[in-house]
C-alpha cells in the first residue's frame, strides 16, 4: 500500500495523555468517588441493573498501582458509524495493555459487534497496530451496526470469550452501543462470566454527552472538516456573488454538528432542529425565515449566501412528522405493492391524495415534486420513509424559491436567486484525527485498559476537563447506568443512555442566537481553513467552539 506523506508523518505523532497517566502503568492508582444514581427513573434502572447499578465514580491519580497482577486478554469492537480517532482508541488500549505485560493479548473482533458473535477476529501485534496510529477510519478491524442486545447473543458472546480466554470487552460506540454495553455488563455480572465490559464514547454527531462525558470523540475532527469546506464555499460565494449555497450536514437527529459549523463559519442561515420543534415551526415558516435573509441581502446587492441545514431537520417539523407517520401507514404491509403497481406519478398522486388527511395533504402539496417522489421511493426494510435520505437542502432551496416568486409578484423582492446544493457527511467521518481527537482517543483507550486492570465492569472510559491542555485532563470511569433513563422505544419502555440534543438555553445556542440576525443580513463569513496538525498550539490544539462555550473558555 502506498502511504501519503502526511500519513507517514502522523505515524510519528505522540498522542498526549492526561498528566496523571503519564508516569507509566505502575504509577497509576484509583481514587474512589461517591456512589452514583441514574439521571432519572432510579427505581426502574436500579431494578434492571441489580449487579452494576450505583457503583462509584472513579478517578485515576498518581500512586502505586495495586491492581491484581494477571494475564489480560481483551477483546475490542468498533460499533456504528465511523468517527475520526477510533484507531487511536485501539492503539491507546494496546499500548497500555502491553505496558501492563507483554503477555497480555488484544483481540479485535471484525466488522462490528457481529464479529464477536461470529468469532471473526484478529490478534493485534506491534506491526499491525503501527500501521494505524493517528489515522482516520475504522478499517483497522471494520465496524458494523449489529445490535448486541438479546440474552441469546450474550450467551454466544460468552462462549466466544471463553474460547479465547477473554476477560474484558471494550465496546467503542455511540449511545445505543454503550447502552447495550451496560446490559451486557449486567448479564456478565449476573452470570458470573468473569468478563468485564468497558464502553468508549464515539460519534461525530456529538449527541453522546452529559455532565460526565464532555464530548464524544470524532465530533472535533468531523466538524472541523465540514467547517473547512463550508468556509471554502463561503469564500467562493463571496467571490462569485451569484449563488445561494444550501449545505446539509450529517449528525442524525441532533443539530450539534450544524451548530458547531455555524459557530466556526458564521453563515447567513443555520437551522437548528431543536428550536424548530420548540417553536413548532412549519416548513413554510422556516422557508420564510430564509427568504427574509435572501431578500434583505438582495436589497443590499448581495444575491448570494450560505445556509446550513442539519441532517435531521425535517423530523423536528411537527407537521412533517405527522405527514411521515401517515405515509408509513398508507404504505404499510401489502399496500406498498398496490402503490408500486400504479402506472404513473399522476395515478400515484391521486392515491396519495385519497389516503392522507387534509392537513398532511396540504403539507405534501407544497413540497417540490422530487421530494414528494423521494418520500415514496426511499424506504427502509420495514417499509418506513427514510427521513435521513430526504434531500432537505434541496427542499428548502426550492421552498425559498417559491416564496421569492410570491414576493417578486408582490413587488417586495427584486433580486436574483440561483442555488447550489451540498451534503457533507462521509467526507468528515474518516479524516485524519485532529490533534485533539488523536490525543483524546488515545487517552480514552489507555484509560479503558486501566479500568480493566482494576476490575471495573459496566463503566464508560471517561476523560474530562477537555477544554484545558491535555496535561490537565482528568482520567477515570463512570458507571454507564448513571447516564441512563427509561424511554419509550418501539412501543416498549427501555433503559437507555439519554441522548443529548442541542439545549436552547445552553451557551453554544445562546451565542449563535445573539449573532445570527447580523449574520443573516451582512457577510460575516469566517474561514477556518484545513485542520492543522503541525504548528503553533493555538492553531493545532484548539477544541470546538461548542466545548469552549460550554466550559466558559471561549474568547472572540
Ligand atoms: P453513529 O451514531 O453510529 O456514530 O453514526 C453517525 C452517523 O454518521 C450519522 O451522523 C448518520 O446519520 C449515520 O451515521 C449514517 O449512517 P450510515 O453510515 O449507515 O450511512
Amino acid at each position: 500500500m502506498k502511504i501519503s506523506p502526511l500519513q507517514t508523518a502522523r505515524y510519528a505523532y505522540n498522542p498526549k495523555l492526561p498528566g496523571m497517566l503519564r508516569g507509566g502503568i505502575s504509577e497509576i492508582c484509583v481514587k474512589e468517588g461517591a456512589p452514583t444514581h441514574s439521571v432519572a427513573d432510579q427505581d426502574k434502572i436500579s431494578a434492571l441493573f441489580p449487579n452494576t447499578y450505583g457503583k462509584k465514580e472513579i478517578t485515576f491519580v498518581k500512586g502505586t498501582n495495586n491492581a491484581e497482577k494477571k494475564k489480560q486478554v481483551v477483546g475490542v469492537i468498533l460499533s456504528g458509524g465511523q468517527a475520526p480517532g477510533g484507531h487511536n482508541v485501539i492503539c491507546g488500549l494496546y499500548d497500555a495493555l502491553k505496558a501492563g505485560s507483554p503477555d497480555n493479548v488484544l483481540i479485535g473482533f471484525k466488522g462490528g459487534p457481529s464479529g464477536l458473535l461470529e468469532d471473526d477476529y484478529i490478534i493485534f501485534d506491534d506491526e499491525y497496530i503501527n500501521r494505524y496510529r493517528n489515522t482516520g477510519g475504522f478499517d483497522i478491524i471494520g465496524s458494523g451496526r449489529t445490535k448486541l442486545e438479546t440474552e441469546e447473543q450474550f450467551a454466544i458472546a460468552d462462549q466466544v470469550c471463553k474460547k479465547h480466554g477473554v476477560n474484558a470487552i471494550v465496546i467503542i460506540g455511540g449511545d445505543d452501543s454503550n447502552t447495550n454495553a451496560a446490559v451486557l455488563a449486567e448479564y456478565n455480572a449476573a452470570h458470573n462470566t468473569g468478563v468485564q465490559v468497558i464502553g468508549c464514547p464515539k460519534t461525530i454527531d456529538g449527541d453522546l454527552k452529559n455532565e460526565d462525558i464532555e464530548c464524544s470523540f470524532g465530533f472535533d475532527t468531523a466538524t472541523k472538516t465540514y467547517s473547512e469546506l463550508i468556509g471554502n464555499i463561503e469564500r467562493d460565494a463571496n467571490s462569485a456573488k451569484k449563488y445561494w449555497h444550501f449545505i446539509k450536514v450529517m449528525g442524525r437527529s441532533a443539530s450539534h454538528v450544524a451548530l458547531e459549523c455555524a459557530l466556526e463559519t458564521q453563515p447567513n442561515i443555520c437551522l437548528i432542529g431543536e428550536e424548530v420543534a420548540a417553536k413548532k415551526l412549519s416548513l413554510s415558516a422556516i422557508a420564510d425565515q430564509i427568504a427574509d435573509s435572501v431578500e434583505k441581502r438582495a436589497a443590499k446587492g448581495m444575491n448570494f449566501g450560505v445556509a446550513i441545514i442539519p441532517e435531521g431537520i425535517v423530523e423536528f417539523v411537527p407537521e412533517f412528522s405527522v405527514l411521515i407517520a401517515e405515509i408509513n401507514e398508507l404504505l404499510a404491509g401489502e399496500k406498498t405493492d398496490a402503490f408500486n403497481a400504479l402506472p404513473d406519478w399522476d395515478a400515484k398522486y391521486a392515491f396519495i391524495e385519497q389516503g392522507l388527511t387534509k392537513e398532511s395533504m396540504a403539507v405534501f402539496a407544497v413540497l417540490p415534486q422530487d421530494i414528494q417522489k423521494q418520500l415514496f421511493l426511499e424506504r427502509d426494510p420495514h417499509g418506513n420513509v427514510q427521513v435521513s435520505l430526504i434531500e432537505s437542502e434541496q427542499l428548502f432551496a426550492e421552498m425559498v424559491r417559491a416564496k421569492l416568486q410570491e414576493r417578486k409578484a408582490a413587488g417586495s423582492y427584486k433580486g436574483k436567486y440561483s442555488t447550489q446544493h451540498h451534503f457533507f457527511g462521509y467526507e468528515g467521518r474518516c479524516a485524519f484525527p485532529s490533534n485533539f481527537d488523536a490525543d483524546y482517543c488515545y487517552s480514552i483507550g489507555y484509560n479503558a485498559f486501566m479500568l480493566i486492570q482494576y476490575g471495573f465492569n459496566g463503566y464508560l472510559s471517561k476523560v474530562s476537563n477537555l477544554s484545558a491542555p491535555a496535561e490537565e485532563w482528568i482520567a477515570g470511569g463512570m458507571p454507564i447506568t448513571k447516564m441512563m433513563n427509561i424511554e419509550r422505544r418501539n412501543g416498549k419502555d427501555k433503559p437507555v443512555i439519554r441522548k443529548a440534543l442541542v439545549e436552547l438555553d445552553g451557551a453554544p445556542f445562546t451565542y449563535f442566537a445573539a449573532h445570527r440576525d447580523e449574520w443573516a443580513e451582512e457577510t460575516c463569513f469566517t474561514y477556518p481553513g484545513a485542520i492543522q496538525y503541525y504548528g503553533p498550539s493555538e492553531v493545532c490544539d484548539i477544541t470546538t467552539r461548542t466545548l469552549a462555550l460550554e466550559k466558559g473558555t471561549f474568547s472572540e
